[in-house]
């Protein structure tokens, strides 16, 4: 099913500026905040063709650049992402970015500088020389997010244009569940926006370990459509993971959660 992007803060705006201008974007925010939905909406309103890499400390430079491979006696070479994204000037979107280890960082440094261009010293050593409508957009998690590093002043540089997507004011985040389910139940949905937001403010100030996302808030709606009650479906979604740090923990939002939907 694909659901209609709302775009809440005028990020669709921002983007299609920063296209014409031919300037990089990146999008900051915590994970669940439609960041990829954003791109996803943005490249198919435009009509252009999207490579994306998810990155991982697995992510290595051939997964940007390519991988010689031998077929019957002849190297071939397959290109990765990056170039090929460059070649045909299509728009690649970078997720994630602050999860790279600092070798594919500086190899992507090389492709996004002003030149937009990078040499293929695993193959012929040829220069790719990105196309006039190539378009770069990546994403990073704030720092508080584990697994994730500082992203390089220089890598940032690169991207002029910056995006905060946060978690959405509630009247807007009910909009967005509500294009998500397709049942009736706007005072519980509502309910349960109220318990995340209460659960992610205790986690900005690290009284929690976790913080929940709209991915969260729109399960519960789902589950809701699935005819689970809304007192289950709230510890299911929201309460049950916090026992991955013990009893206490789960204490804490077990007792949240029977103050907002009853025993
Ligand atoms: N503005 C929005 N409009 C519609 N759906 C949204 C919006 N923001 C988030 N979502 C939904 O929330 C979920 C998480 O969004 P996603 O784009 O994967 O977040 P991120 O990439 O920031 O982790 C997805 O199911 C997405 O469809
Ligand atoms: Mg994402």
């Amino acid at each position: 099913m694909e659901v209609q992007y709302i775009d809440w803060n005028n990020s669709i705006q921002i983007l299609n500026k920063a296209y014409d201008a031919g300037l990089f974007v990146l999008i900051i925010g915590p994970k669940g905040t439609g960041k990829t939905s954003l791109v996803r909406d943005f490249a198919k309103n435009m009509n252009l063709d999207l490579e994306s890499i998810n990155f991982s400390l697995r992510t290595r430079e051939s997964h940007l650049i390519g991988t010689k491979t031998l077929i019957e006696g002849t190297v071939r070479f397959d290109e990765g992402l990056l170039v090929k994204s460059m070649k045909e000037g299509n728009m690649l979107y970078l997720d994630e970015i602050n999860s790279a280890e600092a070798d594919v960082l500086l190899r992507l440094d090389e492709a996004l500088d002003d030149r937009r261009q990078i040499v293929l010293k695993e193959s012929t050593g040829e220069v790719v020389k990105a196309k006039e409508k190539w378009f770069v957009v990546a994403t990073i998690n704030p720092l508080t997010h584990s697994g994730t590093k500082e992203l390089p002043p220089q890598i940032l540089s690169r991207f002029p244009v910056r995006i905060r997507l946060e978690y959405p004011p509630e009247n807007i985040e009910l909009d967005i569940v509500k294009k998500h389910v397709s049942g009736n139940y706007e005072s519980e949905i509502i309910q349960a926006i109220k318990l995340a937001n209460t659960l992610r403010q205790a986690a900005a100030v690290e009284e929690l370990f976790y913080s929940p996302s709209l991915r969260e808030t729109i399960a519960f709606g789902k589950l809701l459509d699935k005819e689970v009650p809304p007192k289950e479906a709230a510890n299911i979604v929201f309460g049950n993971v916090y026992t991955q740090w013990g009893n206490i923990e789960y204490q804490k939002v077990s007792d949240i959660i029977t103050s907002m939907f009853g025993n």
